[in-house]
Parts: structure tokens; C-alpha cells; sequence
């Protein structure tokens, strides 16, 4: 069983709701850079005023802002880790290898949750959270496709990357992602 995951994909591809159930079924940490920022900003710290307004037009957070947490958080745990929204472009893929080197827990599988423009947005307005509005949405999208849709290719040139296609049941998405970590 793989013990250490990323997921990769656009906004609303359902990283963080897999993530979350294989977190929880396997004990295993699920680190979302998304996730620990929000917690920032809701409690108002430094940080959270530092990201608030970036995180709200949709644009990327400052790349040593998002490895300090990743740090902080990673090395923490043993039993294993599925990162989810990080990295997002190649100079955060360079930092997390170093990390990953330092802590010698080697990513072993990359889940790319394939899925159309047209099915995201509109989960993304359902769901309405404070990012999830059409501006917003096209810019997040907009940085996906120009910083961390390359790193597919990156991965799959490491044999690390399992095309998974995310328009579909949660269960069987859930399904398929087990069976290609077994
Ligand atoms: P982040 O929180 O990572 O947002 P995101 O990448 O835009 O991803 P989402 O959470 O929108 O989508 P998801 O793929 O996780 O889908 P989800 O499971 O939630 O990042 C937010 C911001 O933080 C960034 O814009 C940036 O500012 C900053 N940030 C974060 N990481 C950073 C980094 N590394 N570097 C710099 N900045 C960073 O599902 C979406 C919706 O669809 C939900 O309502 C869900 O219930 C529903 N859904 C999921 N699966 C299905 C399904 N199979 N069928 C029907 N509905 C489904």
C-alpha cells in the first residue's frame, strides 16, 4: 500500500473531498495548503492578513509562505501523507523534493483527477465558497492551467502519475483510487 500521495488537478476536481476520505479510511495526514491558509485566516493571524486578499482573488500565495507550513506540518507524521493543492508549480515540485529528501519519504504516486472546465465551475458555484465566484473562478483556473498543469507531465516522466477520471460517482472515483494504491 502507497503511503505517501499527491493529488493533482483544477479547482474543484475533488482533490480535497478524495483526499479527505483516504485520509480517513487509511489514518494518513491530508495536508492542504488551501485548508491550513483558510484556518490562517479565520483565526486573523499574521499570516491570515498576509494571504487574505491573494487568496481571495484567486492568485497564488507566495511560495516560501506555502513551504514553511508544508514543513511545519510534514515532518511531523510517519504513517503517511497525501498532499492536496501543493505543489502548484515547478519551484514549489523542486522545494518538496528537497523536504521529501531531508525527512526520506519519497513521493510514491500522483493522482491526477482528470476532469472537464464545464463540470468544475459548476461545482465551484454550488459549493460558493468565499473563492468560488466567476471572477475568481476564471483566475484560478486561468493560474492552473499556466503554473500547475505542466507539473502532469513532470510526474509522468517520473512514472509517479495515475490519470484518474474525476466527472463521475464519488464512491467509484474513491474505488479506483484504492485499487491503484494497493
Ligand atoms: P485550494 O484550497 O487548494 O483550492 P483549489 O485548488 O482551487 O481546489 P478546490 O478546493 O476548489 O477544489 P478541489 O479539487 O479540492 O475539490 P473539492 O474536493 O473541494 O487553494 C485555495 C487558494 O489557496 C489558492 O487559490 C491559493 O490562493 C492558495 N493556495 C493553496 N495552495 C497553494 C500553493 N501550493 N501555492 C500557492 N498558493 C496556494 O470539491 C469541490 C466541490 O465539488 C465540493 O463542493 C465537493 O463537494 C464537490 N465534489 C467533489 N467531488 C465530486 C464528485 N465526484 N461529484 C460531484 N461533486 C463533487
Amino acid at each position: 500500500m502507497k503511503k505517501h500521495l499527491l493529488f493533482l488537478g483544477p479547482p474543484g476536481a475533488g482533490k480535497g473531498t478524495q483526499a479527505a476520505l483516504l485520509s480517513e479510511a487509511n489514518s494518513y495526514l491530508h495536508l492542504s495548503t488551501g485548508e491550513l491558509l483558510r484556518k490562517e485566516i479565520d483565526l486573523d493571524t499574521d499570516l491570515g492578513k498576509q494571504v487574505k486578499d491573494i487568496m481571495n482573488k484567486g492568485e497564488l500565495v507566495n511560495d516560501q509562505l506555502v513551504l514553511e507550513i508544508v514543513k511545519k506540518n510534514l515532518d511531523k507524521y510517519n504513517k503517511g501523507w497525501i498532499l492536496d493543492g501543493y505543489p502548484r508549480n515547478l519551484s514549489q515540485v523542486n522545494s518538496l523534493s528537497n523536504v521529501l529528501r531531508d525527512i526520506n519519504q519519497p513521493l510514491e504516486i500522483v493522482f491526477y483527477l482528470d476532469i472537464e472546465d464545464e463540470v468544475l465551475i459548476e461545482r465551484l458555484l454550488m459549493r460558493g465558497r468565499k473563492d468560488d465566484n466567476e471572477e475568481t473562478i476564471k483566475t484560478r483556473l486561468k493560474i492552473y492551467k499556466e503554473t500547475t498543469e505542466p507539473l502532469i507531465e513532470h510526474y509522468k516522466s517520473l512514472s509517479l502519475l495515475e490519470n484518474i477520471n474525476a466527472d463521475g460517482d464519488l464512491k467509484t472515483i474513491a474505488a479506483e483510487i484504492k485499487q491503484k494504491m494497493a
